[in-house]
């Protein structure tokens, strides 16, 4: 059985195995030459808390709270095992719930959906600009109805949604805001930070991510106080004082040894947006005249490029042949979620989003991440252009 699975997963275009992932020249994301760089300054920072005495919600996650809250110009920080438990708890903080609806888009991470679910509520899926591949806006009040509770953004590939227009529906509505910020640490949205403008924001340091760790973590930030107590109450079962709860809650925490980590990453986030920054620059520069849509940014947006995507009619023919040249891209994401089995008592069917699905169908991400090198990038923008010529 797990041989056929296996099979299956490489036979598809975007599938891999461990032994032909090693042999791509070029991989679509890699920290190992992260690692080796900042190899001791991690190893010392694991070390510190191994030999504190002090492993869960010690120091160092108070630490990185304040200071990653700080970075985003928020108030509060509350760190959690994953940006999925982030957004549910932050919705549960919210009082969201069963018989409420949370509008949001079809072409995100599936667990943006799963932790609107997980808090009993349900999804209400808004179209998206076929350009940017973010939420379109004017689109949003055509979904609100007597149960909705709140918007949920997500800045998708690394750049924000237009938050005034969405803040102005959340007033006008008295609808709460949670921005889903997991792929957008470091963005910006007219001079403010990706996570500063919504009542609750959420981020994932899964490794990949902009500020990525060793491992699952996450955090929920916000300005107000009360949500703040609430979901700090929340990640450690409802308790306020120790034994003691007030409500029903959760286990989430950020790990003390994840925090350490990040924090010395944190010293170096706008090193990695910038370089991001700069090999999302040769691909412009050299695959300008392709035959392909490249990313587009919102004027009054700066990107920090999370993943690079491109979009073509002919995508799998091209990953296919990128795959036999030893470049290894991935889509993300090639499902929209409304058309997704765990789902379909929502009563979404394929054509609800036709520009969602469209983009699914079309869009790929190049290799992406700080310690690329131009060279590698290069190569991926001759190989591509070699393809193009090809199809
Ligand atoms: C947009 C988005 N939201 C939420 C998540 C969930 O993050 P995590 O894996 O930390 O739970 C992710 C990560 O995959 C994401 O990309």
């Amino acid at each position: 059985m797990k041989m056929t699975e296996q099979k299956d997963n490489t036979a598809h275009p975007r599938g891999w195995d461990p032994e032909t992932l090693k042999k791509m020249d070029v991989k679509v994301w890699s920290y190992l030459e992260e690692y080796e760089n900042e190899k001791d300054e991690i190893h010392s920072a694991v070390e510190k808390v191994f030999s504190s005495g002090a492993l869960i919600l010690g120091p160092h996650v108070q630490e990185f709270e304040d200071k990653f809250s700080s970075y985003c110009d928020s108030k509060y920080g509350v760190g959690v095992g994953n940006c999925t438990d982030a957004i549910f708890l932050g919705l549960k903080a919210l009082n969201v719930g069963k018989g409420d609806e949370v509008i949001t888009v079809a072409n995100t991470a599936v667990p943006t959906v799963a932790a609107i679910a997980a808090t009993g509520a349900e999804a209400r899926f808004v179209d998206i600009d076929p350009k940017t591949y973010l939420m379109d806006v004017s689109k949003i009040e055509e979904v609100i109805s007597d149960k909705t509770k709140c918007i949920l953004p997500v800045h998708l590939y690394g750049q924000c949604v237009d938050m005034d227009i969405i803040n102005e529906i959340a007033n006008k509505h008295r609808l709460k805001v949670v921005e889903d910020c997991a792929q957008a640490h470091g963005a910006l949205y007219k001079g403010k930070k990706a996570g500063s403008m919504g009542d609750v924001s959420t981020f994932s340091f899964y490794p990949t991510k902009v500020l990525g760790g060793y491992g699952d973590g996450g955090i929920a930030i916000t300005n107000n106080n009360d949500l703040y107590d609430r979901i700090k109450s929340l990640r450690v079962y409802g308790m306020k004082n120790k034994y003691y709860a007030l409500e029903s809650g959760h286990n989430s925490r950020l790990d003390e040894v994840h925090a350490a980590i990040l924090l010395k990453k944190l010293e170096k986030i706008d090193d990695y947006i910038a370089e991001r920054n700069r090999v999302a620059k040769i691909y412009m520069g050299q695959l300008g005249n392709a035959s392909l849509a490249l990313p587009e940014t919102v004027e009054g947006n700066s990107h920090v490029y999370y993943v690079y995507v491109v979009k073509h009619p002919q995508r799998d023919e091209i990953i296919t042949k990128l795959k036999e040249r030893g470049i290894f891209v991935n889509v993300s994401y090639e499902w929209p979620i409304h058309t997704m089995p765990a789902y379909s008592h929502w009563g979404y069917k394929e054509g609800d989003l036709p520009h969602t699905e469209k983009s699914c169908k079309e869009i790929f991400s190049l290799p992406m991440y700080p310690s690329l090198t131009d060279e590698k990038v290069k190569k991926v923008c001759e190989n591509l252009e070699e393809v193009l010529k090809e199809i």
